[in-house]
């Protein structure tokens, strides 16, 4: 069972303690005295326990405000949007206050930790598909375009029965080639290691509006934003999510992506869509990709910001720091 609260625990012993008191008192008197003149007892303790509970209250609840506040601060804290810690309050007992910073010391700990598992477990992740990538890309496509290659010679000189059949296995083959590339392409471009982000972005925004027949524009103030691997990869995966909630939810007729601060101390990379637009109440709807975006930017030491007016359209706008520096919050 739950316990009450501690205030309704201290205004309970109080009463009971002066009820008793009281009692005695009365009791007391009533053997001194030996008359029952004056008000009546019952009278005297209903009184006696109405003026502790009041005082009890008006007083117990200013000393324990702090540790209310404290309370709320902590049941509102969410590591994964940093920053909050518990404030001192006005009449903070020295208790309290050990209290609070005890606990806003643990929470720079806990933010700390969790920032370096999550960034670890995102580095590996992205190491494995890049890996995998390149495998598909190095051996399983080499192996398919070997078969492609043997096809083509079977074919001159296979009787003319077998041209078709063998015909539609290479372009069956070729079609899985392509469909290797893409998946490849997708875990991990190659772009990306290679040319680095704006050359990868360019790619990406080309083939997404061919697939998705949008007119899909892309724009940058610069060849080579002054950002890490990390931010850069931070970068791609942020718009490669937002660009696939325009494809799945904006009912877009154009999308625009830009990288600007190319040579500043923060580059911003920015995804706009003039479709449908969302509530802001979506933001928090806990789905993953928004959500997702949302933590690399925080493991990058980013800032994202969505911006998104109903029947108008969204922009996603992530602003990096450049090498080295720290973005102002
Ligand atoms: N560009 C956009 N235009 C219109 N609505 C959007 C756009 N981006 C996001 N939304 C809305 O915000 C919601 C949350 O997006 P989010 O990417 O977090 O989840 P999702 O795309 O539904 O699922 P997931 O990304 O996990 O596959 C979407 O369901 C959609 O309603
Ligand atoms: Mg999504």
């Amino acid at each position: 069972m739950r316990k009450a609260a501690l205030l309704t625990q201290v205004l309970t012993v109080n009463t009971v303690l002066i009820v008793l008191t009281v009692i005695a008192a009365l009791s007391v008197g009533v053997r001194l005295n030996g008359d029952l003149t004056g008000p009546p007892p019952l009278l005297v303790l209903a009184a006696a326990v109405l003026v502790t509970i009041l005082a009890n209250n008006f007083v117990m609840r200013r000393r324990f405000a702090p540790l209310e506040s404290l309370t709320r601060t902590m049941e509102e804290v969410d590591l994964a949007v940093p920053g909050t810690r518990a404030q001192p309050s006005d009449d903070e007992p020295t208790d309290v206050a050990r209290l609070r910073e005890t606990f806003n010391v643990m929470l720079h700990r806990l933010e700390t930790e969790r920032i370096a598992a999550a960034s670890a477990v995102l580095r590996a992740q992205e190491a494995e598909r890049a890996r995998l990538a390149r495998d598909l890309h190095d051996e399983v496509n080499q192996a398919l375009a070997a078969v492609s290659m043997r096809l083509a010679a079977t074919a001159e000189g296979a009787p003319p029965e077998l041209a078709d059949e063998l015909a539609e296995t290479q372009r069956l083959a070729t079609q899985a080639m392509h469909e290797l590339l893409a998946l490849a392409r997708e875990l991990r471009p190659a772009a990306l290691d290679d040319h680095g982000l704006v050359p990868a972005l360019r790619t990406q925004v080309r083939m997404f509006g061919e697939r998705w027949s949008m007119p899909a524009s892309f724009a940058a103030d610069g060849t080579r934003p002054l950002l890490g691997e990390f931010e850069q990869i931070v970068a791609y995966r942020v718009v490669q999510e937002a660009l696939s909630n325009v494809a799945r939810h904006a009912h877009a007729t154009r999308v625009k992506v830009t990288v600007m601060g190319c040579n500043g101390t923060e580059v911003k990379v920015t995804v706009t869509d003039d479709g449908d637009g969302f509530a802001p109440d979506r933001l928090n709807s806990g789905r993953s990709g928004l959500a997702g975006m949302r933590e690399r930017a925080l493991l990058a030491n980013a800032r994202i910001d969505v911006r998104s007016i109903p029947d108008e359209g969204t922009t996603v706008e992530l602003t990096l720091p450049a090498r080295g520096l720290r973005i102002a919050s």
